[in-house]
């Protein structure tokens, strides 16, 4: 820490930090633009002047760039000197002579950075009286509306888009005073992470198309802190919601998680919420077929607590996208042994195995932010950026660790982003990519090697072995694969942070083990070592976690036990399990079906309960790290919508006459959760009691309308909703303090009316939110970790003659069926195909676009891959039947089978 004085007054600040951060983390209001905690100092606005003396008896002083400038020992500067507020002044006068004023029209509106800097620098009269520059905007695709005239070319965006996310179809042309941010021609765009432009951007240039759609005023906005469903990463979010739509979803700082940027998937993938197609009405079918009954809330739960009488002859199927409350609600109602977690055998074991080497191991499991932290990275099987796209710029930053450590003796700052990137160039740090097939972050690997799962499986036992000659080994390999392991062993080596990331998709065994015996071989080689498993849900590992039978052991336990009724939490079983096994778990038994979307399994419910989306409930999750979450209900659901924990604890305390395990709300499972399970016990310190005494609004103080809503029922205002479950009200009253971190609705501040308003509630710019970010850790090796290496190689992949080995292939828009639901996401999903090497189809004689027919009677329109290995074929996930893959098919020219090849 270094002594500064501000207007004379000492204060401490970090070394590393230049001014601007050191006046904004001490809570002093200074105007700034092209500086952002993620991308450091750029000093191309000029916004941030603040006069610097040279020590006590200058008089005269200097203007500085605050975010140009270290914050040295004895630095004194003044915020307040009346020329560095003229240049202030004068500086946005000039950034708006060519902005259009359209405020009121305009998307950004009471939630611009560019706003509340004009009125902090005191610019109140315009006296330019000339024409104004204009631009032609682009259509960007879905998501993202243009609007060139608002640019004060800051460069924030460009340097997001490039430099940090590595994207290469959005640039900045022009020259002099006429300069273009935008795609080098109309269309989407192609990074994942272009929906944080719409943050990034300090004025309305980048704007939420989703919410032009259905736009309010952000002011309007019901919001509450909530967790992103869309995968297994736990990226934080403000959903928003007005008039009972839900109409956007913002990024939630998290210093460990997120930190300031979500995925495209996470912020447009949110309108399954407000779908025609979500059920809103509990109903029941007195036999299959039947037309259903519609019922009442109340008699639902009769229905329900009636069938739960007869406990012994009921099973559970839980669901890795339902809270832990919802799950552990259910195996309460049915009993622990009658509880299925609702997943595959393959992808249950697999998380059981993830879990006993995260929890048995020295192996630690990395936040997103310690991803981005690592010197030197091996990916084994995972197409990252489509499965947990968070991480993936989380890896984009690793890649410049080993750069910026070697930079160290040239003293260049952190935040002197234009020096570094100088000093390191295209420099980058070790990241191996071994993959089924090519990736979207090959353009930063060091190394990528393509090759089917067991042939990826085996080049990680290599490398432990590498590492560690008590790992074990692989007799056949290559020359050329004992080479790349050889590599990577030696970078992974060399790292002071390595980090082995590894997945389920393939639902391959070997590959976690080989994944896991890398970062144990590295740990006890003294490395500190991370192993990233992620997951395709948002609460597989909380699930797994729990425990449960798996779904084969499920269809076992109702043919064996003799279970007359199924209860189906919020899983659609079509996309876990083959149709025959469906058909036997349900046939001639009772079903009962808790969830929010028709699904096949919804229109057979004999007794159906219509269960509340992420934003209309509050509960737990666990993400790939096994760090547990809070989200929190933004909005009542309309019709009969209940949370499903709720329907489930309703019907077991009715008629219970022992209130001794009544749960009244969530925080009552939660802590029955924390307290019957030791796994969860954390939980316990998580459980937000209200001790602030007043709820915290979830409406801004400038909501308006609110007399006006319902007036068209009824002229006096009806009482809010009660939320029994969190500490937060339906309203514009309450707390009006700081709330703790895991309370966050919004980030507000006097002056500070955009998402900028965050520093106001970081301990310091960048840093973690005031009183630690939220959640708690589930996972962390323990004391005196006992694991010892697992699995052995598998033989060599050998290509079948006329057979191919299926694998899935992930895509961040199509393989998540809740977001594919957005009509955006919909437009940017792949349409079904099967892939496969231009090799291998020039055999059967196809070419792209040529329907070729599998083993189970589909057929799909061939796509060549250059990247995926011969004998392999790729079918998208989510996109293509899941049943077949792992298996082999046979695959042949639809033409052939009909006959008309030759005629061709
Ligand atoms: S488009 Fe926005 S972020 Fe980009 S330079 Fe212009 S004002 Fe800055
Ligand atoms: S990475 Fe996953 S959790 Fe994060 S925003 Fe994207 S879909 Fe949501
Ligand atoms: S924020 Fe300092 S020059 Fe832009």
């Amino acid at each position: 820490m270094v002594t500064i004085y501000i207007e004379g007054k000492p204060y401490q600040v970090p070394e590393d930090h230049n001014l601007l951060q050191a006046c904004l983390s001490l809570g002093f209001d200074l105007p700034y633009f092209c500086w952002h905690p993620a991308l450091g100092s750029a000093g191309a606005c000029r916004q941030c002047a603040v006069k610097q003396f040279k020590d006590v008896d200058d008089t005269q002083g200097r203007i500085v760039m605050a975010c140009m400038t270290p914050a040295a020992e004895s630095t004194r500067i003044s915020i307040d000197d009346p020329e560095a507020r003229e240049f202030r002044a004068a500086v946005i006068e000039w950034l708006m002579v060519n902005h259009p004023h359209d405020c009121p029209i305009c998307d950004e509106g009471g939630e611009c950075h560019l706003q509340d800097m004009t009125v902090m620098s005191g610019h109140v009269n315009r006296e330019y009286r000339f024409p104004k520059r204009t631009y032609r905007n682009q259509d960007l695709g879905p998501f993202i509306g243009h609007e060139m005239n608002r640019c004060i070319a800051c460069y924030r965006c460009v340097r997001f888009y490039q430099d940090y996310a590595g994207g290469r179809d959005f640039n900045v042309t022009g020259a002099r005073d006429h300069v273009y941010f935008g795609r080098f021609e109309d269309g989407p765009f192609e990074s994942e992470f272009s929906g944080n432009l719409v943050e990034i951007c300090p004025t309305g240039v980048f704007t939420d198309k989703t919410l032009h759609r259905h736009y309010t005023r952000k002011w309007d906005l019901q919001t509450a802190p909530s967790i992103c469903v869309l995968c297994g990463a736990g990226c934080n979010t403000i959903p928003g919601e007005r008039y009972g739509t839900l109409r956007r979803i913002r990024n939630r700082y998290h210093h460990e998680v997120n930190g300031y940027f979500l995925c495209d998937r996470g912020r447009y993938g949110y309108e399954f919420v407000n779908d025609e197609r979500r059920l809103r009405q509990a109903t029941r079918r007195a036999r299959q077929g039947d037309h259903a009954e519609t019922l009442s809330p109340a008699q639902a739960v009769a229905e329900l607590a009636a069938l739960a009488v007869r406990r012994e002859r009921l099973i559970g199927i839980g669901s890795p996208r339902a809270s832990l409350e919802a799950n552990f609600a259910l195996r309460a109602l049915v009993g622990a042994e009658r509880f299925s977690t609702g997943l595959p055998a393959q992808q249950a074991g697999l998380l059981d195995l993830i879990l006993d080497v995260l929890r048995n191991g020295p192996v630690r499991s990395p936040s997103i932010r310690d991803i981005a932290q690592a010197d030197a990275v091996l990916v084994l099987g995972e197409d990252v950026t489509q499965v947990t796209p968070r991480v993936a710029l989380a890896l984009r930053q690793a890649v410049r660790q080993g750069p910026l450590r070697e930079l160290a003796e040239l003293h260049i700052p952190p935040w002197q982003d234009a020096g570094i990137r100088e000093a390191i160039q295209d420099e980058r740090g070790p990241l191996f990519i071994a993959a089924v097939h090519a990736t979207h972050l090959d353009d930063v690997a060091t190394l990528t090697y393509r090759a089917a799962p067991d042939d990826l499986a085996r080049l990680g036992f290599a490398v432990a072995h590498l590492l560690d000659t008590q790992a074990p080994d692989v007799d056949d390999l290559t020359a050329e694969q004992r080479l790349i392991a050889e590599a990577i062993a030696a970078d992974l080596q060399a790292a002071e942070r390595p980090l082995v990331v590894t997945g389920v998709t393939h639902g391959n065994h070997a590959l976690v083990q080989a994944a896991a015996n890398v970062a144990l071989a590295l740990c006890n080689a003294e490395r500190a070592a991370s192993l990233a498993c992620l997951v395709p849900e948002s609460n597989s590992i909380g699930l797994a976690m729990m425990g449960g039978m798996n779904l084969d052991a499920a269809l076992q336990y109702v043919q064996e036990e003799q279970a007359d009724t199924v209860i189906i939490l919020e899983n659609d079983l079509h996309r876990r399990m083959e149709t025959v096994a469906i058909a036997s778990l349900l046939a001639d038994r009772r079903v009962v079906v808790l969830d929010y979307l028709e699904n096949e399994i919804t229109q057979i419910a004999d007794l159906f309960l219509p269960t509340a989306t992420f934003a209309e409930c509050s509960g737990t999750l666990v993400n790939y790290e096994g760090r547990a979450q809070r989200f929190f209900q933004v909005f009542e659901p309309a019709g009969d919508v209940r949370p499903a924990h709720r329907w489930l604890f309703e019907a077991m305390n009715t008629g219970r006459e022992d209130d001794s395990e009544t749960w009244e709300h969530l925080d009552t499972i939660t802590k029955t959760l924390a307290q019957a399970m030791p796994q969860f016990a954390p939980l316990l310190s998580d459980v937000p009691l209200v001790a602030l005494g007043m709820k915290i609004p979830r409406q801004s103080p400038r909501h308006s309308g609110r007399t006006a809503i319902h007036a068209d029922q009824d002229v006096n205002v009806p009482r809010p909703p009660q939320d029994p479950d969190s500490p937060l009200s339906f309203s514009m009253e309450g707390f009006e303090g700081q709330p703790p971190a895991a309370l966050i609705p919004r980030y507000w501040a006097p002056g500070w009316n955009s998402v900028q308003a965050l520093n106001k509630f970081q301990q310091e710019v960048g840093g973690p939110l005031r009183g630690g970010d939220p959640g708690q850790r589930l996972l962390e090796a323990p004391a005196s970790p006992r694991q010892t290496y697992s699995g052995s190689a598998p033989s060599a992949f050998r290509p079948r003659a006329e057979q191919w080995l299926l694998v899935p292939i992930h895509h961040i828009f199509g393989s998540e069926p809740l977001s594919l639901l957005t009509p955006g996401i919909a437009a940017l999903a792949p349409h079904p195909y099967l892939a496969l090497n231009p090799a291998d189809a020039a055999k059967l004689g196809l070419v792209e676009g040529e329907m070729a027919l599998l083993d189970d009677g589909s057929s799909l329109p061939i796509k060549l891959l250059p990247s995926l290995p011969q004998g392999v074929a790729g079918l998208p996930e989510g996109l293509a039947a899941r049943e077949s893959m792992g298996t082999y098919s046979s695959l042949r020219s639809a033409k052939r089978a009909n006959g008309s090849a030759e005629s061709d």
